[in-house]
């Protein structure tokens, strides 16, 4: 396939392309400034310049696409305004890439986040939550599988709270960041809560996956480990610091506080079995190990 992606650049979008171009894929990836083009160009990527504001970029490497992907989101948690408006262009432009494709039969995949189900696992068949700083995005995403009944191959790859790769990445990527700030490895909640996690490697062979093989309409989860305890996170990252690790209030971290303090452990088993996905690289407690002082 003759794919358009976005996000190319980043932690999971770099895994995504070589994952594509080594599955006998070509691949033309949004590019919003010189050196993400050059580094796309050089991983065997076709640049394509634009950013996610720019929806006639969007839909102009959308039209000739067999398929597209969409991984690029601003990531911008600086304070409540930053974030809603960071979820106001993504929803945006994931509208321009589905009214693209409508019609055509073609696959879009999306990004998104495995949900919580209290007291247990959750599981591809569980709603996305809507309420909370990022409830935009489900709704984004919610739009995004309703294409199914307009035409598009849509689907969703929901993320664990930490995709790693070489110790850095997502909510542990995030406290360790913090921990070198503040000079405390420090974990919020009542240290029992669980995150879901998986390498990059690992989540770029799912998204192959789905992009060639998902019915429309479908959400899967790219979670190897089903539950860190993030006091365990919060060890290895002091450890490897030669921090202190200590309990912090949740509100320290803002907007993200109360998504930090919850325990959200999550499933993949319907994935494996269907999509024959299988992670095969370092588990995150492994991975962080890999971070240098
Ligand atoms: N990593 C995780 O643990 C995790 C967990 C759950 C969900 N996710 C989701 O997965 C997606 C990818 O995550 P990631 O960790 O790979 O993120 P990342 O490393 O921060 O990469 C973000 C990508 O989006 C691009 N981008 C950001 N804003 C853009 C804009 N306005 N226009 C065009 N491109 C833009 C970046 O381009 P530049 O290279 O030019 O900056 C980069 O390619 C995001 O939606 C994220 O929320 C990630």
């Amino acid at each position: 396939m003759h794919v358009f992606i976005t996000g190319g650049s980043g932690l999971i979008g770099s895994a995504v392309v070589a994952e594509l171009l080594g599955n006998g894929h070509t691949v033309r990836a949004l590019a919003r400034s010189d050196s993400s083009a050059a580094a796309l160009q050089d991983a065997g990527a076709e640049p394509f310049r634009g950013n996610l504001a720019d929806l006639s970029a969007l839909r102009a490497g959308a039209v000739k696409a067999d398929g597209v992907i969409h991984l690029a989101f601003a990531n911008d948690f600086s304070s409540p305004a930053a974030l809603a408006e960071a979820v106001a262009e993504e929803s945006a432009a994931l509208a321009a890439l589905g009214e693209e494709l409508t019609g055509s039969g073609r696959p879009l995949v999306t990004v998104s986040g495995t949900p919580r189900a209290p007291g247990r696992l959750s599981t591809e068949a569980d709603p996305l939550p809507t309420d909370g700083p990022v409830g935009g995005r489900s709704r984004s995403v919610t739009a995004v599988l309703d294409l199914a009944t307009r035409g598009v191959r849509s689907s969703a790859v929901r993320m664990p709270r930490t995709v790693h790769n070489q110790g850095t990445g997502g909510f542990a990527g995030l406290l360790t960041h913090i921990a070198r700030r503040t000079g405390v490895s420090g974990y919020p909640g009542d240290c029992t809560q669980r995150w879901p996690a998986v390498h990059a490697l690992d989540a770029a062979v799912l998204f192959r996956l789905v992009l060639e093989n998902a019915p429309a309409g479908t959400a899967w989860h790219a979670v190897d480990d089903e539950g860190d305890a993030v006091r365990d996170i919060a060890a290895v990252i002091g450890r490897r610091l030669g921090l202190p690790v200590e309990s912090v209030p949740a509100e320290t971290y803002g907007s993200l506080g109360a998504i930090f303090a919850t325990d959200q452990p999550s499933s993949s088993a319907h994935t494996r079995q269907t999509m024959g996905w299988q992670p095969t690289h370092p588990h995150l407690l492994d991975d962080l190990e890999n971070i240098q002082p």
